[in-house]
This record gives structure tokens, sequence and C-alpha cells, in this order.
């Protein structure tokens, strides 16, 4: 697999990219690069399959902006809130909902009104009141890796399709794939 970031205008508005993830510091590396260009208010929606490596993404870039300590996965209190120097990061995690009128009920409105950053794990599980992201990051095994039978768990090869829903989200787009 290359390691040149392939990207593709959709359209004026959408813009894609594909950054290839060899092992987990390349994961860490496009944490690095997001962190480096997320702005205030943020909506970054996290998906793919469980175990791809979102949450482990989500450690690298928090680490990148300053958090020292542990980054507990939210599959289970669904909000890991972070009062960080710059501003503060939610991550969510909705892996436990089951229908949409759970996100209603649960109040996370006003997270994703304010200047935190949202960054959101199994978002297609929230239903359609979800507000939409700047961009999205879709995280996928390599294909190779899974024909290879090789066991998932250890360093094998991921695959980050970006896609950038506002001017925000295609500056984090364009710094996350310019610079591998
Ligand atoms: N290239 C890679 N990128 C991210 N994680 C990887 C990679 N290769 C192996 N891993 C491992 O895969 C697992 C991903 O787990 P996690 O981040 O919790 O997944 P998710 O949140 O998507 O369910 C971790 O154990 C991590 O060490
Ligand atoms: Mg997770």
């Amino acid at each position: 697999m290359s390691d040149t970031p392939f990207r593709a205008l959709t359209d004026g508005s959408l813009e894609s990219a594909t950054v290839a993830l060899a092992d987990e510091a390349a994961t860490a590396a496009l944490a690095r690069r997001l962190a480096d260009s997320l702005a205030p208010g943020m909506v970054i929606w996290l998906s793919g399959a469980l175990g791809v490596g979102k949450t482990t993404l989500v450690r690298s870039l928090l680490a990148a902006l300053g958090h020292t300590g542990r980054v507990a996965s939210p599959t289970f209190t669904l909000l890991e809130p972070y009062e960080l120097s710059s501003f503060p990061v939610y991550h969510f995690d909705f892996y436990r909902f089951s229908a949409a009128n759970e996100w209603r009920d649960a109040g996370f409105d006003e997270y994703f009104a304010g200047n935190g950053v949202c960054l959101v794990e199994w978002p297609e599980l929230a239903g359609t009141d979800l507000p939409r992201p700047d961009l999205q990051v879709s995280l996928d095994f390599a294909a190779d890796s899974q024909d290879a039978g090789t066991d998932l768990d250890t360093e094998s090869p991921r695959r980050a399709g970006l896609l950038a829903f506002s001017e925000a989200g295609r500056r984090c787009l364009r710094a996350a794939a310019d610079a591998s």
C-alpha cells in the first residue's frame, strides 16, 4: 500500500481523502496532524468497526493537545470530558444506543453547541438529531490484512477515509492528508 495519501475533490463543498495507516504509529501521526488543525466547536465523527482504532486515535489526539492522564473509552459512560488548555474536548461513544430517542434523552445538545471539540464514536447509532460533523474519519482494516487472516489486534494496517463537510473540516482534512 502506498504511503502517499490520495485526495479527491468530489464537488465544491465536499472534500475527501484517504490516508494509509501502516501501523499504530501512523494512526498516532494522523491524530497529531488533526490535533494541530482543530478549531474550537468542531464536531468530528469517528466511524468504523469495533477494534479498528477509533479510541486509539482519540488517545493520541488528546495527548497531542497536552492531556497527560488516562483516556478511558466512553463505551459505558457515553461521554468522557477533558478540560484542556486550548479548548474542552468531549469524547462520546454511542455504541450502546439502540434507539435514536436515547440521544434526545441524553441531553448532550449543549456540548455540541459550545466551544468544545466533540469527538464521536458510533455516530450512526445516535439517529438523525445528532449534529452534523465538520469532518468524518472512517477507519477500516486495510484489505490485505483481512485476506491474510492475520490477528487484527496486532499491529496491522488500517486506512482512514476523511470526509469534510465544512470549511473548518476542510482545513483539518488538508492538514491531515498533506503532511504524511
Ligand atoms: N494501525 C492501527 N491503528 C490503530 N489501532 C491499531 C492499529 N494497529 C493495531 N491497533 C490496535 O487495535 C486496537 C484498536 O482498539 P480501539 O482503539 O479501542 O478500537 P475502537 O475504538 O475502534 O473500537 C488497539 O488495541 C490498538 O492497539
Ligand atoms: Mg472505541
